[in-house]
């Protein structure tokens, strides 16, 4: 399989608060936080997982004139959700093994609102359904045909999801996979986002096809409030990518809030949510995982673990090993 190609690092500036967007910057080094002065906030600003620009430039959009933390993240993620060529999220995301398109998502908002669908076929933005549980049901998560059955009360169209691409791949796969479920590690481009409004309130959203060529009914954290995602306005925001399995036995985006609560940065936080998930994973090298976060003074953090690197390499040579970067965008 051919292995990831990652964001370059380049220094971070002072993203976020400039008036135009700073789309294509990242953490120089992982240990390295956002300056900004002990009292300034910086708001609006706008991170997410990966080098989506097209989304966080969606998202800044909508901050930059006065939309809401949650109207950004929905708008941005969107834009991932429509890219055919993306094939982790939305239209022309990598089917289970069965063939079928099932697409996962949740979104929170500043006042621990959240709403998320799980393994719901044939409609191409679940972010938005899963927005309108939130809003428009007593419920927070519909699954399958539940969710999709919703999605069109709520007026969304029937959408084919699987693209030629992705039916052409899936068909190769059958050929040699004898059906067995991989955990494959390029299948996790999963988009996490999150913002600060110029109010001061954050919001976030995750959206995925989720791991491809799954069981059939397979659900990762992307949709799991808690382990995908979870923001809490008095303290900040966190989100995953990577193989969901192993978020969702850390409830990894919670824990890196209450990590921030008691005092850790967003990157500290970031690093230890990852080194958990490591030490309980010691000598397996398969498998990839990353978390952004964003505290309520909008300091971001980001930290990930590329396949080919244990937890021994981890705790020995740290962020010294090349196989750590940061990789989100701001
Ligand atoms: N993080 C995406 C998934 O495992 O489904």
């Amino acid at each position: 399989m051919k292995r990831r190609k990652f964001l370059k690092k380049s220094s971070l500036s002072t993203a976020g608060i400039l008036s135009a967007p700073v789309l294509a910057s990242c953490k120089s080094e992982p240990k390295t936080e956002t300056a900004i002065s002990p009292t300034k906030t910086i708001k609006p600003i706008v991170i997410c997982t990966w080098n989506f620009l097209n989304a966080s430039a969606k998202a800044w959009e909508v901050l930059s004139n006065s939309g809401s933390s949650l109207d950004a993240v929905e708008a941005g993620v969107m834009v991932e959700e429509a890219d055919v060529n993306n094939q982790t999220v939305g239209v022309g995301g990598r089917p289970d093994r069965e063939g079928r398109v099932t697409l996962d998502a949740c979104i929170m908002d500043k006042d621990a609102n959240c709403g998320a669908v799980l393994c719901m076929e044939n409609i191409a933005h679940p972010i938005s359904v899963a927005r309108k549980v939130m809003e428009e049901t007593p419920h927070v998560i519909l699954a399958g045909k539940g969710a999709e059955l919703f999605a069109y009360q709520q007026g969304f169209e029937k959408t084919n999801l699987l693209t030629e691409q992705s039916k052409k791949e899936w068909e190769e796969w059958k050929k040699t996979s004898k059906y067995e479920t991989i955990i494959n590690i390029e299948n996790h481009d999963t988009i996490g986002m999150l913002a600060i409004d110029e109010n001061g309130d954050i919001a976030g959203a995750c959206t995925t096809s989720g791991m491809g060529y799954k069981m059939a009914g397979r659900v990762g954290d992307s949709p799991i409030i808690g382990a995908g995602l979870f923001v809490d306005n008095e303290v900040g925001g966190a989100t995953a990518t990577g193989v969901g399995e192993e978020v969702v036995r850390t409830v990894g985006s919670f824990l890196i809030v209450e990590l921030m609560r008691q005092g850790k940065s967003p990157q500290e936080a970031c690093e230890e949510g990852v080194r958990r998930i490591m030490k309980k994973n010691e000598g397996r090298e398969d498998f990839q995982i990353g978390f952004i976060a964003v505290n309520k003074k909008g300091e971001t953090g980001g930290y990930c673990v590329h396949p080919g690197f244990t937890y021994r390499e981890y705790s020995e040579k740290g962020h010294e090993n090349k196989s750590v970067e940061s990789f989100y965008q701001s």
